[in-house]
């Protein structure tokens, strides 16, 4: 199997797995515990946060631990909007591609009386800074702005947006969960308050996560119990899990730089060769997009087909993200970009890593452009443009 689907997940790293078979093995007391065994595994819990905390510019009291993206993402929000409240300030910006763990969060806040600014993305797929700075108002609590985007890996101006919020007094969200572990991020270079991230994208194991927030907020807990985490995330830590999670982002970071060339060089290879399809375009800003992503729309197939057709040749892609492939409606990343309801079905996403090689990335090209054409002989919507019942959009 060729895999390119790491933005849905990723394989976890030989370090990371050995060191939670490890933990789980030898270190599998409760850190609670007041005995030898516990206060090892409490060690272990406290050496990955600062590890954590170390790459990522932080002082190790500012990263919590959670189950991952979307809990992190969750009580970020949560946490500046009850603060905000306490200030009776209801006003939240955002922007129209986030993770739903995002778009759903805030949604629930419009249903208790906060009120939402979504700022454009642009066909781009980059948010304009002058833009939020004109968002912002009085009453503005929070801006929660996604560093990298799931679908097509756009990366945000973040340094310039942070410095935006600090100027205005507004705390600065934002969901690296795609970034984390696949490009530098020093969170007070970037001016970031709160930062979310989760292990499975960077080579940990799934159900873990942390959420980065600067001294001074105080995080409201999301789930009630014990004093764990401070008190601001109650429940037995998962420790194996935990230690994993530092042990791939420390590896990851190491190799940053050397990946990061290798994969877009090989990135941009995949999409030139696909571009060369007819009727094709390349969705989100070609040069501020993570290296490993690949996200382009082909007009007159249905992307579901596409996949099942490139499944049958040994290659795992996706067609937008992992959570909202098996539903028909059309990503609402791409509808946000401003693609046409027809094009947006017609997506596909590949994410690789440094684990593809030259040779995956031809075959890869070969076997969408011939897929591509197959779908297209016997699609009625491509009989319709190609005889000019319809006009073509691309
Ligand atoms: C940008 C983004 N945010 C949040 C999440 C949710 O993360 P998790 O699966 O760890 O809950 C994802 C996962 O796809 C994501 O890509």
């Amino acid at each position: 199997m060729i895999y390119a689907d790491n933005a849905a997940t990723t394989k976890m790293s030989d370090a990371a797995l050995n060191v939670m078979i490890q933990t789980a093995k030898e270190n599998w007391g409760n850190p609670s515990s007041l005995y030898t065994h516990g206060q090892r595994a409490k060690e272990i819990v406290e050496k990955a946060r600062e590890d954590i905390a170390g790459i990522i510019g932080a002082d190790r009291s500012e990263i919590t631990f959670t189950s991952g993206g979307s809990e992190s993402d969750n009580q970020a929000i949560l946490t500046a909007a009850m603060l905000g409240e306490a200030k009776g300030k209801k006003h939240i910006i955002s922007d129209t591609f986030e993770h739903h763990a995002v778009l759903h969060t805030l949604s629930a806040l419009e249903k208790k009386g906060f009120e939402v600014t979504l700022l454009d993305v642009h066909e781009n797929g980059i948010i304009d800074p002058a833009e939020l700075e004109a968002a912002i108002r009085e009453d503005t609590c929070l801006v929660t702005i996604m560093f990298a985007n799931n679908e097509i890996g756009t990366i945000q101006p973040i340094k310039q947006l942070g410095q935006i919020c600090r100027a205005h007094g507004v705390i600065f969200h934002t969901d690296a969960v795609q970034a984390v572990g696949h490009v530098h991020i020093n969170v007070n270079e970037y001016n970031i308050d709160m930062m979310s991230a989760s292990a499975h994208k960077f080579n940990g194991p799934k159900g873990a996560g942390f959420l980065y927030a600067k001294k001074g907020i105080g995080l409201s807990s999301l789930i009630e119990g014990g004093s764990q985490e401070k008190g601001k995330r109650a429940g037995t830590e998962n420790v194996p899990a935990i230690a994993a999670m530092a042990a791939a982002l420390k590896e990851n970071a190491d190799k940053t730089d050397e990946r990061s060339a290798i994969v877009t060089k090989m990135r941009d290879r995949l999409i030139e060769g696909l571009l060369a399809i007819p009727h094709s375009v390349l969705n989100g800003d070609a040069k501020s997009r993570l290296p490993g992503n690949a996200n382009l729309c082909f007009e007159g197939i249905e992307g579901e087909s596409l996949l099942l057709l490139l499944d049958d040749k040994g290659i795992a892609a996706s067609s937008g993200s992992a959570c909202t492939s098996g539903s028909l409606d059309p990503s609402h990343v791409l509808l946000a970009i401003g693609r046409a309801h027809d094009v947006a079905h017609g997506s596909l996403r590949l994410t690789i890593n440094e684990e593809t090689s030259e040779k995956d990335i031809e075959y890869i090209i070969e076997s969408v452009t011939e897929v591509v054409e197959r779908l297209r002989s016997f699609s009625p919507v491509w009989r319709d443009l190609i005889t000019g019942k319809r006009q073509f959009v691309l």
